[in-house]
């Protein structure tokens, strides 16, 4: 990697002529090429290594009348004797570039050519002491971290919604900046917005209106530029423990009291496991449905998709998981995207322990079978593959987007490591082993190969502990000493379904407490139900499970989800306007990418979801709209743009 980007940093001083009269602005404009094909596998442009951003404040006005953030990033720099400094940005139109602090001058900079992933590098000619840089600049409507909604697609109805999502490469689509998750920086904001509505972002947050619509922010601990956020809305907050609570619209503030009442106990018990929280206040943020994600890690306020306001708390583990980052990936980052599991991995296995806490170890096992079946359904799609070597750990994400990485082997098959890991060694010396990783590598950014070394010399070698590391992380598929989980109450439900599929009316039953209902078994009991039936079904057998239990409109969303893949491959036409509705309202790409993906195997249920498509894409964020997009039109001929 440093040999490239030494590569590429010679390549452009040599071709960069600076333009001496900075006052020409049509110079400016012009988007000078500069061959950058030898791409750096950090998915960034920026030169971190030469000149890097400590600290950055931003002035914000959000404009919901034309879906414009107008900004200018003022960053304070740490640099090592460097004449030119790289930004990342990407379909932002830059007005002006000044260096120094109260006393600004323009300078030039160059835009490099286009790269349809990464964006565009900014050059920007400085003096070997520069300290200052401030970037004038605007969003367009090409902007893909944002997301600008529309009243009617919020909870209220009333008020227009606007939130960003920066993992992995979009916050240079919403700040200029250097966008490498190996740079830690802190920055603060001033935020103007409407006057009725609350801004909030991944800092020190507001818990009222301000009356002139004037917010500052503060994130005084140093975060890589993938976990800076902003979302404004109608919003409320409300209270769950000390340092704790929700916003949300007020039309869900109930909803989410109930849904998140035990928020406080899985911030103590995580605390109990690895550590003090911190961050300080710990918040929730419920967005609107077309939140790409469950939830996201801010740092001091997870994003959450409402989704998860199941009603009965059934998904509250995405809560866990989202604090959970609050060490593995906000305390302990991953360098390059290539180390994902770093963040995602560690993340899902101690998110099953804080659930194994507060719900006990039968509850937490459940979680964990149902997690491994998607991997190995998953594994075998991908072993299959263009890139069968996207089953290791370790990935070579080269000029690809980081989204390939995206997958559960990070989530899954590194949460499978450690807990195959702790296994070996016994609990009580991996806690000590990982609560020290988290205190040493606090507020650093790590590659998978720190992560080793530390390992042996922690706690293998002092132990000496034989375990195959390098073949977990560096080689295909699940290694064989993988750490095997079984579930009685999985065992019942599976027999169950094994006998309706044989054809057994097992709604007929003597005894009434036998009898099967909706209350008689948990979310993760009917995924596996559900899961257990055969790939494909007799349609009419499908109807009957709906016309008792009504799985089609079950108001769960991984219920839905899993019903509706079942229903689309048994040619089940009698879920379409329940399937409909929920493509429709929900833009939460774990859900919405795998049914366009059933949907588009027959040439008919193709053109119906293209049909839903049309109307739908106005609830989706870029990034499931993105996702579905090239499914459904691979050739990209489908003439939709996002809104
Ligand atoms: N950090 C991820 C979301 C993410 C990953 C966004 C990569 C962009 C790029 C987040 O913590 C996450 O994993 N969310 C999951 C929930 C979790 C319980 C597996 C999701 O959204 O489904
Ligand atoms: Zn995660």
């Amino acid at each position: 990697m440093r040999i490239k980007l030494n590569y590429i940093y010679i390549l452009i001083a040599s071709i960069l002529v600076f333009s001496c009269d900075s006052s020409s602005s049509e110079e400016h404009k012009k988007a000078i090429h500069i061959d950058s094909s030898s791409k750096i596998s950090t998915h960034s442009f920026s030169n971190v290594d030469k000149i890097h951003t400590k600290h950055l404040s931003l002035e914000l006005d959000v404009n919901f009348k034309n879906k414009t953030l107008y900004g200018v990033a003022r960053h304070e720099m740490d640099n090592h004797g460097s004449d030119t400094a790289i930004f990342d940005i990407k379909a932002l139109e830059i007005q002006k570039v000044t260096i120094g602090r109260g006393d600004e001058h323009e300078t030039d900079f160059i835009i490099g050519k286009n790269d349809e992933l990464l964006g565009q590098p900014l050059f920007v000619k400085i003096k070997k002491d520069t300290k200052f840089i401030n970037i004038y600049y605007k969003t367009t409507e090409e902007t893909e971290a944002l997301d600008w909604l529309d009243p009617k697609l919020t909870a209220g109805r009333k008020f227009p919604f606007m939130y960003s999502q920066g993992e992995a490469i979009l916050t240079r689509s919403w700040i200029p900046i250097q966008d490498a998750p190996s740079n830690r920086i802190t920055y603060s904001a001033d935020v103007k917005v409407p006057k009725d509505l609350l801004a909030l972002m991944s800092a020190e947050n507001p818990t009222n209106l301000n009356p002139e619509g004037k917010y500052h922010f503060e994130m005084k601990k140093p975060i890589p530029s993938y976990l800076i956020a902003i979302a404004v809305g109608n919003l409320r907050y409300i209270k769950l423990g000390k340092d704790c609570g929700v916003y949300s619209e007020p039309e869900l503030t109930e909803k989410c009291r109930y849904e998140f009442v035990d928020m406080p106990k899985m911030i103590e018990a995580a605390e109990n496991i690895y550590g003090k929280y911190q961050w300080g206040k710990y918040d929730v943020l419920l967005l609107p449905y077309s939140f790409p994600f469950g939830g996201m890690e801010n740092p001091k306020l997870t994003f959450a998709n409402p989704t998860l306001l199941a009603g009965d708390r059934s998904l509250v583990s995405v809560i866990a998981h989202e604090l959970a980052h609050s060490w593995s990936g906000n305390l302990v980052t991953n360098a390059a995207w290539e180390d994902f599991w770093l963040n995602e991995g560690f993340t899902v296995y101690f998110e099953n322990r804080i659930m194994e806490e507060l719900y006990g170890k039968e509850v937490a096992d459940m979680l964990a079978i149902i997690e491994f079946q998607e991997l190995e359904s998953e594994m075998n799609d991908i072993s299959h593959s263009d890139h069968p070597e996207d089953t290791q750990l370790k990935l070579k994400l080269e000029s690809r987007n980081p989204d390939d990485g995206m997958t559960s082997i990070a989530y899954v098959k590194g949460a499978f490591f450690l807990k195959t890991l702790e296994q070996k060694v016994g609990r009580e010396l991996f806690d000590k082993f990982l609560k020290s990783y988290f205190k040493k590598f606090s507020f650093k950014t790590i590659t998978t190969e720190d992560f080793i070394n530390y390992l042996n010399a922690e706690l293998l070698n002092p132990n000496k502990i034989e375990f195959n590391t390098k073949e977990w992380i560096y080689e295909e598929g699940i290694p064989d000493n993988c750490i095997k989980l079984s579930s009685k109450r999985f065992d019942v439900v599976n027999k169950l379904a094994d006998r309706f599929a044989n054809g057994e009316d097992i709604f007929k039953t003597k005894r009434k407490k036998d009898k099967i209902t909706r209350d008689k078994f948990n979310t993760q009991e009917w995924l596996t139900f559900i899961r257990r039936l055969p790939k494909k079904m007799d349609p009419a057998q499908l109807k009957k499970l709906d016309d008792k239990l009504n799985f089609k409109g079950w108001g769960n969303s991984e219920i839905m989800t899993e019903w509706y893949i079942l229903g689309i491959e048994s040619g089940y036409k009698g879920i379409r306007p329940q399937m409909k509705r929920f493509l429709y309202k929900v833009g939460r790409r774990k859900y919405i990418a795998p049914l366009y993906s059933a949907l588009i195997k027959t040439p008919e249920n193709l053109l119906w979801a293209k049909k839903v498509f049309l109307r739908a894409n106005v609830s989706y964020h870029f990034v499931t709209f993105s996702t579905v997009y090239k499914m459904l039109y691979p050739k990209g001929n489908g003439n939709i743009h996002h809104h």
